[in-house]
């Protein structure tokens, strides 16, 4: 059985630093095969892992919008179908799935139902699956990534962060989507601590599973666009996703 795990998050907290990390974790641990899958429109897991990716899942949708594209014996969705599996990112410890762009309006729908019908069968083939999604929690919402098995919320140590995060647990109340487990952590903490934010992040009603820090480290990894694969394994974020994911068990 496949392990769904989704990050979510109000934008620019640091979803996508946690994916990158979690996923390193998971690598570090031998835990076994990973789908990474970038959902958000303004795709950059890429880069936090430190891939190139030739093809989009937008891309495809673009390619096949003009039915001539579609070879003579095929069906539209056969070559959807064919074109998907060449849309993954192969590595030797990952790979990955770009949403990428929505093509104009009105469009982005479509992508949703077509990710929704080919991540069934291709999650399948992996012990992870790990989602980055974008602000919003469509995905989710939609049921595009089915089976929630863990639902990390993304906050940054501000108040309107919490209470953001607050409204993702009332959506995923809301709409009786099937989350096992959903969990707050809050990011790019900084020496004042997080004792301040105690009574928003009691509102909210999520378990707060532990804190990253505000690491300089990843500061600079990410000025200098490296990868958070190479990240030093005593870098503060580093140690701090391990202790949280070492209570959670994954
Ligand atoms: N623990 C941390 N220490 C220092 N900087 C961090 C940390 N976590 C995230 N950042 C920085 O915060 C910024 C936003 O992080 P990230 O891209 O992970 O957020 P996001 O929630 O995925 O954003 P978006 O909503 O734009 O996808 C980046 O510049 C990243 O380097
Ligand atoms: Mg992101």
């Amino acid at each position: 059985m496949t392990i769904t795990i989704a990050v979510a998050g109000k934008g620019g907290t640091g979803k996508t630093t946690f994916s990158a990390l979690l996923i390193r974790y998971l690598v570090d641990k031998n835990k076994g095969s990973i789908m990474a899958l970038d959902a958000d429109a303004n795709a950059n897991l890429n880069e936090a892992l430190g891939l190139e990716v030739d093809m989009m899942i937008s891309d495809i949708l673009a390619e096949t919008k003009d039915p001539k594209s579609v070879p003579t014996g095929m069906t539209k969705d056969m070559f959807i179908d064919y074109k998907m599996s060449h849309a993954v990112t192969e590595t030797k410890t990952v790979d990955l799935l770009v949403m990428g762009n929505p093509q104009g309006p009105g469009c982005y729908c479509y992508p949703n139902d077509l990710l929704k019908k080919h991540l069934d069968s291709l999650s399948q083939n992996y012990d992870y699956l790990v989602a980055d999604n974008e602000a919003g929690l469509e995905h989710i919402s939609r049921r595009t990534i089915p089976n929630v098995d863990y639902l990390f919320v993304i906050s940054d140590a501000s108040a309107r962060g919490i209470r953001s995060a607050g409204r993702v647990k009332q959506l995923v109340d809301s709409i009786n989507s099937p989350v096992k487990n959903i969990f707050l952590i809050v990011t790019k903490v900084t020496e004042d601590g997080i004792e301040a934010l105690k009574p928003e992040i009691e509102k909210t009603g999520l378990q707060l599973i532990g804190t990253i820090p505000l690491d300089p480290n990843v500061t600079q990894y990410d000025i200098e666009s490296k990868p958070l694969f190479d990240l030093p394994e005593d870098s503060a974020a580093v140690k701090a996703v391990q202790e949280i994911l070492n209570q959670v068990k994954l």
